[in-house]
Parts: C-alpha cells; sequence; structure tokens
C-alpha cells in the first residue's frame, strides 16, 4: 500500500493545473521563485500565429514557441501528414533500421544545398545536432591521418546548445560560466560589429574578426578541427548579426586552411532571414549543417546534420577497422517529426516565394524604427527577417539598472495583458514570431511590446 496518490492536473480546470505546475514542473530557463512569485500562463490550445489561455485570452506568439514555429499552430496540413504517418507507424529506431518517412526527408534535406551535403544524419534537438557535426569532425580527421587537427574556432557571443561539447563551444557568459570547470577548450574569434533594422544598417565592421580568424588559421590550421558559426544572427546572443557576406569570407578562410565549416542553422533555418537557409541564400556549402528548431516546423523534436559524402565515405570500412561512427538517439528521425518536416518543407516554398514573411520582417522594422529608435530607454534595436530586439536601458546619464530590477522580463509579462506571449535576454526583448505571421499581426506585436514597455518604464 503506498500513500494516497492527489488527483492528476484536470487540463479543463485552471486551479488545479496550476497547483501540479507550482508542484511538480521544474522549467527550463527560469528561476523558479520569480516563476512562482508572478502570474503563470497555462496555453490550453493555439491556432495560427495565436497561444489561448483557458479563458479564451489570446496571445500572439513573439517568440514562435522558442524560435521553432513555422506555420503557425494547429495547421491543417500539418495536423493531416501528423495524423496519416500516426495511423502507419509512430516510432521506430534508425539504429540499423529505416522507416520510408526519413528517406524521403532525407532526400529532401539533400536538395537545400543543391545536392552537396546529401548525407543526413539525424537526431532530435539542436543540442545534438551539434554535438554530431563536431564528433563528426574530430572522427573524420583521425580516419584520414590527420589526428592533430582536434581544435575548435567559434565566435564570441555563440549559443550552440546546453551539453558539455555545445557549451564547450559556445560564449562561456551568463548561461555556462560555472560549469567551464568541465568544459574542453576552444578557440575564440570576435564576431564581427554590424546592426541593422529594416535594412537600414547602423554600423558594419567585419575585417577585424575575418583578420583574427585568419590570423589564427595560419598558424595553427594543423590543429584545427573547424570552424563554428551561427550565420548572420547569434539569435541566443541577442539577435547579434553579421553583414551580408561575412558567412561567404568565413567559409573561404575554411577552404583554404582545410578546416570544415559547421554552419548552426538551428535557428537561421527555415525562412527565419530570407531563404530556406542562410546558407542557400548567401551561396555557401559548409562541411556541416546543422538543421533544428523549425525542421518540424514546432511540432515535434527533430534535427539533422546534413554532410558530404566525401566525409561519409571517410567512415566506410570493415567493422574491426573502427571506422563506424558510434552516435545515436533513440528518437533519432522519428517518423513523425519526419513526416511534419516533410509537410512543412512543401508549404514552406511558396510562403516564402509569396512575399508574407519579408512584408512581415519589414513591418516589426519599420515599427521598431519608428515606435523604438528614438526612446531613451532604448539603446539599440536590430531586426534580420524574421528576428529581432530592442535592447531597454536606463536612459544615458541616469543610473543603470540593477539586474533584479528584471525591466526585460516586468515588460514580457506586461505584455501579456496586450496580447503578446514574448522572452527576454536581460532587459532585452526578443522578437521571433512564426514565419507566417502576417503584415497585421506584425503590427499588433509592436504595438503591444510599446504599450508593455510604456507600462512598466512609466
Ligand atoms: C543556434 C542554436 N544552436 C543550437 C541550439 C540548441 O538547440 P536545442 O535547444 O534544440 O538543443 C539553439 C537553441 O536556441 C540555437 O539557437
Amino acid at each position: 500500500m503506498g500513500m494516497p496518490q492527489p488527483p492528476l492536473a484536470d487540463a479543463s480546470n485552471v486551479d488545479a493545473v496550476d497547483a501540479a505546475d507550482q508542484r511538480h514542473t521544474w522549467h527550463p530557463f527560469t528561476q523558479m521563485q520569480e516563476y512562482a512569485g508572478n502570474p503563470r500562463l497555462h496555453i490550453a490550445r493555439a491556432e495560427g500565429c495565436w497561444l489561448i489561455d483557458h479563458a479564451g485570452h489570446r496571445y500572439l506568439d513573439g517568440n514562435a514557441s522558442v524560435w521553432t514555429n513555422v506555420h503557425g499552430h494547429n495547421d491543417p496540413d500539418l495536423n493531416q501528414a501528423l495524423r496519416d504517418q500516426l495511423d502507419a507507424v509512430a516510432h521506430v529506431t534508425l539504429l540499423g533500421l529505416n522507416h520510408p518517412t526519413a528517406s524521403a526527408l532525407a532526400e529532401q534535406l539533400a536538395s537545400l544545398t543543391g545536392g552537396a551535403l546529401p548525407r543526413c544524419f539525424y537526431t532530435d534537438n539542436g543540442s545534438n545536432a551539434v554535438e554530431v557535426a563536431l564528433k563528426l569532425s574530430f572522427q573524420y580527421w583521425q580516419l584520414v591521418g590527420k589526428p592533430t587537427k582536434r581544435g575548435v574556432v567559434s565566435f564570441t557571443g555563440a549559443y550552440h546548445g546546453d551539453t558539455f561539447g555545445t557549451m564547450s563551444v559556445g560564449d562561456r557568459g551568463a548561461f555556462h560560466e560555472r560549469f567551464a570547470p568541465w568544459m574542453f577548450a576552444a578557440e575564440d574569434v570576435a564576431a564581427p560589429i554590424h546592426s541593422e533594422c529594416a535594412g537600414k544598417v547602423a554600423k558594419s565592421d567585419a575585417s577585424t574578426s575575418l583578420r583574427s580568424l585568419e590570423a589564427l588559421l595560419t598558424r595553427d590550421a594543423t590543429r584545427i578541427a573547424c570552424v563554428i558559426l551561427e550565420p548572420r544572427v547569434q539569435g541566443a546572443a541577442g539577435m547579434v548579426q553579421q553583414p551580408a557576406g561575412f558567412v561567404r569570407a568565413v567559409s573561404e578562410l575554411c577552404r583554404r586552411y582545410e578546416v570544415h565549416l559547421i554552419l548552426d542553422e538551428v535557428f537561421t533555418g527555415f525562412g527565419r532571414v530570407g531563404g530556406l537557409t542562410v546558407a542557400e541564400a548567401e551561396g555557401v556549402v559548409p562541411d556541416f549543417l546543422c538543421l533544428a528548431k523549425g525542421l518540424a516546423a514546432g511540432y515535434l523534436p527533430l534535427a539533422a546534420t546534413m554532410t558530404s559524402d566525401a566525409i561519409h565515405d571517410a567512415f566506410l570500412g570493415a567493422f574491426s577497422e573502427g571506422r563506424t561512427f558510434f552516435h545515436g538517439h533513440t528518437f533519432s528521425g522519428n517518423p513523425l517529426g519526419c513526416a511534419v518536416a516533410l509537410a512543412s518543407l512543401r508549404k514552406l516554398r511558396p510562403l516564402i516565394a509569396s512575399g508574407r514573411p519579408t512584408e512581415s520582417a519589414e513591418v516589426i522594422g519599420q515599427g521598431l524604427l519608428s515606435e523604438f529608435a528614438a526612446d531613451p530607454y532604448v539603446h539599440g534595436v536590430r531586426q534580420l527577417g524574421l528576428t529581432a530586439a530592442v535592447d531597454f536601458a536606463a536612459p544615458v546619464g541616469t543610473p543603470s539598472w540593477s539586474v533584479d530590477a528584471r525591466i526585460g522580463y516586468r515588460i514580457c509579462l506586461a505584455a501579456r495583458r496586450h496580447g503578446l506571449a514574448i522572452r527576454p535576454l536581460g532587459d532585452s526583448v526578443l522578437i521571433v514570431p512564426p514565419i507566417s505571421i502576417k503584415p497585421d499581426e506584425a503590427k499588433h506585436l509592436i504595438a503591444a511590446l510599446r504599450k508593455a514597455a510604456n507600462e512598466v518604464l512609466s
């Protein structure tokens, strides 16, 4: 006889849901004391770009549910693809087995690079897509007789995930500093200085960054395996941008010095900054292309690391040669995720071609310039595609805000009262709506953020 169990949270009873949430769920990237002390938002359902709570209040999903949502929520085509796959098979391992949806999707993903990266290694989240790229690069150099090529070069402000490998190649700032004693060493190159909004460039200099990278490669290419880059926008750094052409210049240096280029497009992939990927938009073919987040349109966890035949073929041999890539996750290439991803890709090319994402991005960029750029409480606005940020800070000449003032967080809480769900990064507010957001919804986003900021800052 065990202890009597309390009733399970009744999904239709918001008080029961809240009580169970408070008692049991430890939320990611969340100070739980702060969470407990503020109104909590429980999303009961969603449609299009809108999240809906128990009482029927609607919130524009300004965070695209952690930067994943592409076609909106509850999309009939994606739902149908999911149901069809569910009736066939929900999960089967890819460890030595296959299912047709994985093959069909891998074929589609190969076409993202015009066939230059035809090999698709599936996983189930962005951190793992990057881990795989790093491990493939490390093992490749061993297999081709260049075992000294072990180092990794990354950029200041980089974020590639929360596993130890990805933390090691990311910036050791606020998120990860305390885990530094357990990480491996990586080389940092300063990210370029660049800021634009609605196509207007405020500042731009990539030359220092490229010179440092070239100096490092000139000196150390024989001990460097790979360079890893979030192309065009470092999302988790606060939507920190790079000028057009930077990715290509980095790619040319990597080729010249025989070092792999890993493009981490976990955030930028699938229409976020224009083309289907930055690699495609900039005409760059990396050695590894990491995809996750929008890959399964924000429906299910799915990730892929794309690479070339040349790299794949170095891993071929008799079993006893030890060339096998010993890495795999239980839900790698899950059929439900693959089915949604296929359906999403079918809709995404026409969506991008329709020009609607560009139009909505322009509304956001112009809105930021007109509503926030001259505000004394705003020290910067940035926008590139459907990524944007507003940096709130104390007016020049006044004492800076303490970290515990939590201005960015409070603006985001206030935004809920105006029908907007959005997340801060420190005192910056990050704007990352679904790719399918309509221009009117983009206007609502800017207006709601303005009202929320007025409330908190007045
Ligand atoms: C560029 C980039 N890489 C990797 C990751 C990690 O992805 P995940 O949270 O799915 O592990 C993120 C997440 O925000 C990201 O922005």
